[in-house]
């Protein structure tokens, strides 16, 4: 883990020296940003953790379709929040997830413009820097702060399904944010800020680093059929727990 924490670093150093610069932006989809921060930073990542987990296949946003679920897998997030760094947005990160027969055993979401290092391992809790952190104990929904995001294409049927939810949870809750990193989002979740995040139309590697935090600070972690969280999946919800149950209510859709 120590290693995995040190690749990490070192890599965060790359996204530092770009997030102060003007970026040269190209396009994977009409919103979805790609810099060459983003491929320079997953190649210093891979060629770091690699040797680390030589078992281990390296499933990357930029170099991999996303498809695949490998028995022992490094999901690699470059840069999660690409459209944060290219706007000089500081809540973008490095996102990092080790999975070994589809179960989260460890993660690291590194923010290196505001120095936050989160990690986890399983059994063993959840850490900013050096402090352990937890999910929040609310358990009423209208005192509840939740995160959420919006994917980069969506067909119209998703559309009015996300208006619902928005809909349902802004009458229910203290309020929503669309902070733009759905890895910094789980980490927010586990350290007690948010009490909820819910997001649908991800891949792995934008949520699986934050999986094994959110479930090491105490916290829930499933689809909105209320199943643990599948990967490949196309939905998550992540809680507090104990508002989790009410929050799924919430985000039903006939
Ligand atoms: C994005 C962020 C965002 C989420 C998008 C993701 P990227 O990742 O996590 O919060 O809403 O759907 O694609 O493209 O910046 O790595
Ligand atoms: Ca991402
Ligand atoms: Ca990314």
């Amino acid at each position: 883990m120590e290693s995995l924490i040190k690749a990490v670093l070192e890599a965060g150093e790359h996204v530092k020296k770009g997030f102060s610069e003007v970026q040269d932006v190209q396009y994977k989809s009409a919103k979805d940003l790609v810099t060459r921060y983003d491929v320079e930073t997953e190649n210093i990542l891979k060629k770091l953790i690699q040797p680390l987990y030589p078992e281990h296949t390296i499933v990357a946003e930029e170099s991999s379709k996303g498809n695949e679920k490998p028995e022992k897998a490094i999901y690699i997030d470059p840069i999660d929040g690409t459209t944060n760094f290219v706007h000089s947005f500081p809540f973008t990160a490095i996102s990092v997830g080790v999975y070994e027969n589809d179960e989260a055993v460890a993660g690291v979401v590194y923010n290196p413009i505001m120095n936050e290092l989160y990690s986890a391992e399983k059994g063993s809790g959840a850490w900013l820097n050096d402090e352990q952190i937890s999910v929040s104990s609310n358990d009423d929904t209208k005192k509840s702060l939740v995160a959420t995001g919006f994917p980069y294409s969506i067909v119209e049927r998703e559309c009015t399904n996300m208006l619902t939810m928005l809909g349902n949870i802004l009458k229910s809750t203290r309020g929503i944010r669309r902070a733009g990193s759905a890895a910094l989002d789980l980490c927010y979740t586990a350290k007690g800020v948010f009490d909820c995040y819910y997001e649908f139309n991800l891949r792995p590697w934008d949520v699986a680093g934050g999986i094994c935090i959110v479930r090491e600070a105490g916290g829930t972690v499933t689809g909105f059929d209320g199943v643990p969280h599948d990967i490949t999946g196309n939905f998550i919800m992540a809680s507090n727990g104990v508002i989790h149950g009410k929050m799924l209510d919430l985000i039903r859709c006939p």
